[in-house]
């Protein structure tokens, strides 16, 4: 039985007390994943940003808000965990400043400066020992260059390749792919029959 982390949703960065910014994420499939994990005898531990879903009851949850929130809880038990699967779509940017009180209007267009975030899975691939890394990339283009740069960039063992179209959606398609860019499943369905098949590909791949 392996302890296997899974970031899931969105993350938030508030430019003021109600404003913020944000990326396209329901959670589902971090959430299809968390289940078959579980379902395969695993433990997992979800933290995820805001979400509208239930996570299986079995799961250990650490709720965030931001990405700089959802790195520290991951870092937090990272140690403990044998691999991580990146579902989460961590917000990239955040506002320089943040405003203390909401911004009003005043019929002037308004600039917002922004600046990177950290990558939390090529964080968690810094201070890596023995653990296995799979992120999830949803790419347009060249997908499978661009899916093979993050895998590198970011120290994956495998990525799971999807398009905008996975974004909400309660069906979805995915290519797996290994360090040497070979397509290991080509899998479509909802998103629980998906997980279930992506998380089989891992067992076999990397959890001994
Ligand atoms: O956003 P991007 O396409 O780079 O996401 C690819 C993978 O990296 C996903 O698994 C996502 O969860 C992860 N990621 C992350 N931290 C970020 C951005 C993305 O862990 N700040």
């Amino acid at each position: 039985m392996s302890r296997i982390l899974i970031t899931s949703g969105p993350t938030r960065q508030y430019l003021d007390p109600v404003r913020y910014i944000s990326n396209g994420s329901s959670g589902r499939m971090g959430c299809a994943l968390g289940q078959a994990a579980i379902d395969a005898g695993h433990d997992v531990v979800i933290v995820s940003g805001p979400v509208n879903i239930e996570y299986p009851q079995t799961a250990e949850v650490i709720p965030v808000v931001s990405t700089e929130e959802m790195l520290e809880a991951c870092l937090g038990v990272w140690n403990d965990c044998d691999g991580m699967i990146g579902v989460a779509a961590p917000c990239d940017y955040r506002p320089v400043d943040v405003a203390k009180g909401k911004i009003t209007k005043t019929g002037d267009s308004l600039s917002i400066k922004l600046i990177e975030t950290p990558d939390i899975v090529a964080g968690l691939a810094e201070v890596k020992t023995s653990q296995w890394i799979v992120a999830f990339a949803l790419e347009t283009g060249d997908r499978h260059l661009r899916a093979m740069q993050k895998l590198e960039r970011k120290k994956c063992d495998l990525i799971v390749l999807n398009g905008p179209e996975a974004m909400f959606a309660s069906k979805t398609r995915v290519e797996v792919l290994n360090r040497d860019g070979q397509v290991l499943a080509d899998i479509e369905g909802d998103k629980p029959q998906v997980a279930v098949k992506v998380f089989d590909v891992i067992s076999q791949q990397l959890i001994r």
